[in-house]
């Protein structure tokens, strides 16, 4: 019997079993710093949706009710199954009544949001069908675009395909001070793949390699994505939140792309971008100025042509990497505007490697394939941390990953839970140096990060600062086969 055979008889770990969490962390934590108490109902289910010409789709989803708070915390985008946003304040204590409407074992994960142990959608905390359980944390991130989606142990890919995902907006009063475009000039955008049968289902095929691939792009849970604009200024947040597809995102006329925001907020000033690389999980908010186009043109968010993905990367189509639209823009109102790109965003200080507890001695992690991708050929145990995944908060840590020794060599966006982090250095073999040249522009280095691709041949060195919560949490590939299939390990925080 092989691990994942064995943990299916085994009821998938802890399901059920480890239960509610206590609320006193949350209520001895009240008296600290203040902010408003938010709180929502948030159930998952499986229900059909009209989303293409003929039958509707079967999709899972989060439906969502405010109990406590504005409406606004709650967003539902119309005409679309994608799960309601949630805008939240930095400092507010977010409590989240959710309920398990599935058939299968779930857990809900904040992807981004610092929050204590119990909190974080570890797999080992997944509920089962029917069942409940209480999210209670303070928002101790910055402003920024964060997003929900399932965490259970080898059905995360699966679930996330189904349609389970949602954003997470978090603002704050330096945020709020910026002339930034607000209100429907502060547009969502989750992008993701999917392939659909004669019947309209989706299907989910895994692939132990590549994962996961569609050759439909929906935005927002919609296909053929089509937005109707004004002459304005707009802020796009966009999630990749495809199970392992890579995008090259770029304007078709050439519209220049400012990033003011990556994976955890904005950066200290706009970057302009010959084009962006989003991998599975990240995020970008893009300043995009319409303000000169002409009435009735239409401009197109496109995904070019991405090589030096890897091992197998061109086959049978749908290909990671290849040319897709994302979606239409409309230029069909004309609306004076008046905001102008600020110069600088944020002070946002650089770590020091010299205040690193090991900045001459990284603390390693190989990406390593025997059957399968794996850490140092470990794979994920829910309760299993090695001797070198255990950290000391409060300490500025330098990690180093490296996608330099695997022999079916492929893309992998790493993604670390807990505190977001900067990335200090990249470094690659000479032999993917070209492949790598022509990708590397698009990264979205400058900012705070909670995942880091690397291609292969390449390594990646990041600045973490543990803290503050203690335990246990993970880190894994976000290319979700990848993840179920046990690319996943542990990290003890004390
Ligand atoms: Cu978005 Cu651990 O994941
Ligand atoms: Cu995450
Ligand atoms: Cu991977």
């Amino acid at each position: 019997m092989n691990r994942r055979e064995f943990l299916k008889l085994a009821g998938l770990g802890a399901a059920g079993v480890l239960g509610r969490n206590p609320v006193s962390g949350f209520v001895a934590r009240r008296g600290q710093a203040r902010g408003n108490s938010i709180r929502i109902a948030l159930r998952s289910e499986t229900t059909n949706w009209p989303i293409f010409p003929g039958s509707p789709t079967q999709v899972s989803r989060y439906v969502g009710e405010v109990i406590q708070g504005p409406a606004s915390t709650l967003q539902t985008i119309p005409g679309s199954y994608l799960s309601p946003t949630i805008r939240l304040r930095k400092n507010d204590y977010f409590w989240c009544d959710f309920t398990n409407g599935q058939i299968d074992p779930t857990v809900v994960h904040w992807h981004g949001m610092n929050v204590p142990e119990s909190m974080d959608g570890h797999p080992r905390y997944a509920i089962s069908p029917g069942s409940s359980y209480e999210y209670l944390f303070q928002v101790i991130n910055r402003a920024g675009t964060y997003w929900y989606h399932p965490h259970p142990d080898m059905m995360t890919g699966q679930q996330v395909y189904s349609g389970l995902a949602g954003m997470m907006i978090v603002s704050d009063p330096e945020e709020q001070a910026l002339p930034l475009p607000r209100g429907d000039y502060d547009v969502p955008l989750l992008v993701q793949d999917r392939q659909i049968n004669s019947e309209n289902q989706y299907i989910f095929q895994s692939n132990a390699f590549l994962g996961t691939l569609g050759d439909i792009i929906t935005v927002n849970g919609i296909p053929n994505y089509e937005m109707s604009a004004a002459t304005r200024v707009y802020r796009f947040r966009i999630v990749n939140g495809s199970n392992a597809r890579i995008y090259k995102l770029a304007w078709s006329d050439n519209t220049p792309l400012w990033v003011i925001g990556s994976d955890g907020g904005l950066l200290d000033k706009p970057r302009n971008k010959p084009f962006i690389i989003l991998a599975p999980g990240e995020r970008v908010e893009l300043w995009t100025d319409f303000s000169r186009k002409t009435l009735g043109s239409q401009i197109k968010l496109t995904s070019q042509r991405l090589d030096g993905l890897g091992f197998g990367q061109w086959g049978p189509p749908p290909n990671n990497g290849d040319v897709r639209d994302i979606m239409s823009v409309h230029i069909e109102r004309a609306e004076p505007e008046t905001l102008t790109l600020p110069t600088t965003l944020t002070k946002m200080p650089r770590y020091d490697i010299r205040n690193a507890v090991n900045a001459n001695n990284p603390r390693r992690f190989q990406v390593t394939f025997d059957g399968q991708y794996l850490f140092d050929y470990r794979a994920f145990n829910p309760l299993e941390v090695a001797e070198n995944e255990r950290v000391q908060n409060n300490t500025l840590e330098l990690w180093e990953f490296s996608n330099q020794t695997s022999s079916q060599a492929i893309v992998h966006p790493i993604h670390v839970h807990g505190p977001q982090f900067q990335i200090y250095k990249r470094l690659v073999a000479s032999s993917r140096k070209a492949a790598w040249d022509a990708v590397r522009p698009g990264y979205l280095d400058e900012g705070l990060k909670d995942i880091a691709t690397i291609l292969p041949g390449e390594k990646v060195q990041l600045l973490i600062k543990f803290g503050p919560y203690s335990g246990m949490f993970v880190y894994h590939c976000h290319n979700l086969a990848h993840e179920d299939m046990g690319m996943m390990r542990n990290y003890l925080a004390r």
